[in-house]
C-alpha cells in the first residue's frame, strides 16, 4: 500500500495588535481608500516590539498543530522552518523555534528555508519526500514573518509597507496508507531572472556585484571584506525591502494559474473539481484574477487577506487554518494549496483530506 502524507495537525497565532489602514496614515502618506482598491488589505496585526519574533510566533502557531494533531512535542522528529525575516541572520529560526518549544533534548533536526511568499509549498514537498521514504513520520512544518520590524514606514516605503504583515501558521505532517487520502502532488518552480524585483538585499554579502558596486558606497581602504552595511545604505534607505509591484502582479497572474493547473491535470482533475483554492494572499487582486482566469465560484476560493495583510510564508497555513475551522474544508475535499512569490519561485500542492 502506498504511502502518503496528511495533514494530521494545524494551527495560527497572529499577533494582537491590529493596525487600520488608518493607523498606518500616521507614518506615510496613504489612504484607506487606496490600500483597500489596490490590495484589499483593511487591517494587518504587528507584534508587539520587543515581545515577540518570528520563531516566537512560529512556536505558538506549532504548539496549536500539535494539539489539533494530538501528538506530544516529543514525537516531533523533523523540524522545517520556512521565513523571509528570521530572528538572526544566522542561526536559522528553526533551532530558536524548537528551544522555544523545549523540544532541545532529543536532538531532531532543524532546517530553515528561504523561499519567500512559496516557502510554505517549498516545505510540503521537502516534509512530503521525507514521510514518503520511511524517514520520518511527525514532521513539523511552520511559515512565520516578523516583518514589521524590518518595512521602511515613511512615505518612499509605502507600495511595499502597507501590504505586508506579521503572523505565523504551522501544521504537523504524518504518513498515511488511507486509500485516496493525503497530498496527492506537489509542485515547485523557480527562476532568478527577476531575482531583485521583489527583494531585501541589504545587508548582505553580495558586495554590489549583482548591482555594480558603485552604487552601495563600500569602504574600499581594505582589500578585504568591511561589513554588510555601509553609511550611504543608511542615508540612503537601501536597508528595507523593495518591489516593483506591476512586474510581480503581471508575473503573479500567469504563474499562479499555471502551477495549479499543473497539479490539477498531474491527477486527472479539472478546475471544476476543486472544492477550495487556497492562494497565498499576496494580494486580494491578484487572487481575483486567478479565480476569474479559472473561472472558479467564490465558494471555491479562500481570502482573508483583508485582516493580516500579505504574511508571506504564514499566508497559507493561516489562511488554510481559518477555511477549516469555518467549515470550508471538510472531509473528503479536494483543496489546492498555490504560491508565487519573491525569487521568482512558486509552487503548488493539491490535496486530499
Ligand atoms: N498609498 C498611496 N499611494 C501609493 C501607495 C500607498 N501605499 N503606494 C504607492 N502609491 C502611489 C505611487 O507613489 C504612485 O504615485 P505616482 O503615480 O504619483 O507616482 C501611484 O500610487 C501608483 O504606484 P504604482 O507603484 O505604479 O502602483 P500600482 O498601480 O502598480 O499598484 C501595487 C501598486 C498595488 C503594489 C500593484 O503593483 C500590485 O498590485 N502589485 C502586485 C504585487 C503585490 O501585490 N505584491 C505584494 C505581494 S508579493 C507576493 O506575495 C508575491
Amino acid at each position: 500500500m502506498m504511502t502518503k502524507t496528511k495533514i494530521a495537525g494545524m494551527g495560527f497565532y497572529v499577533p494582537e495588535n491590529v493596525i487600520t489602514n488608518k493607523d498606518l496614515q500616521k507614518y506615510m502618506d496613504t489612504s484607506d481608500e487606496w490600500i483597500q482598491e489596490r490590495t484589499g488589505i483593511v487591517e494587518r496585526r504587528y507584534v508587539k516590539k520587543h515581545e515577540e519574533t518570528t520563531s516566537i510566533m512560529g512556536a505558538k502557531a506549532a504548539r496549536k498543530a500539535l494539539d489539533f494533531a494530538g501528538v506530544k512535542k516529543e514525537d516531533v522528529d523533523f523540524i522545517i522552518f520556512a521565513t523571509l525575516s528570521p530572528d538572526y541572520f544566522f542561526p536559522g529560526s528553526g533551532v530558536l523555534m524548537q528551544r522555544e518549544l523545549g523540544i532541545t533534548g532529543t536532538e531532531i533536526p532543524a532546517l530553515d528555508i528561504r523561499n519567500q511568499c512559496s516557502g510554505f509549498v517549498y516545505g510540503l514537498e521537502v516534509a512530503d519526500q521525507f514521510i514518503k521514504t520511511g524517514k520520518y513520520k511527525n514532521i513539523l512544518l511552520v511559515g512565520a514573518e516578523y516583518q514589521s520590524m524590518g518595512m521602511d514606514f515613511s512615505t518612499k516605503g509605502r507600495n511595499v509597507s502597507v501590504i505586508f504583515g506579521d503572523g505565523a501558521g504551522a501544521v504537523l505532517l504524518q504518513p498515511t496508507t488511507e486509500e485516496g487520502k493525503g497530498i496527492l502532488t506537489t509542485h515547485i518552480h523557480s527562476d532568478g531572472s527577476n531575482a531583485e524585483v521583489l527583494s531585501f538585499i541589504n545587508p548582505g554579502s553580495h558586495g554590489g556585484y549583482h548591482l555594480g558596486k558603485e552604487h552601495f558606497g563600500y569602504d574600499d581602504s581594505m582589500p578585504i571584506g568591511n561589513g554588510f552595511i555601509t553609511e550611504k545604505m543608511y542615508k540612503e534607505d537601501m536597508l528595507f525591502p523593495q518591489m516593483d509591484g506591476q512586474t510581480v502582479f503581471k508575473t503573479a497572474v500567469r504563474k499562479f494559474p499555471e502551477v495549479i493547473m499543473e497539479a490539477l491535470g498531474t491527477c486527472g482533475y479539472t478546475p471544476q473539481d476543486l472544492n477550495l483554492l487556497i492562494p497565498h494572499q499576496a494580494n486580494l487582486r491578484i487572487s481575483q484574477f486567478i479565480q476569474k482566469m479559472m473561472r472558479l465560484r467564490d465558494d471555491q476560493v479562500f481570502n482573508n487577506i483583508q485582516k493580516y495583510g500579505n504574511t508571506t510564508a504564514a499566508s497559507i497555513p493561516i489562511a488554510m487554518t481559518e477555511a477549516w475551522e469555518a467549515g470550508k474544508i471538510k472531509e473528503g475535499d479536494l483543496v489546492c494549496l498555490a504560491a508565487f512569490g519573491s525569487g521568482f519561485t512558486w509552487g503548488s500542492a493539491l490535496i486530499r483530506f
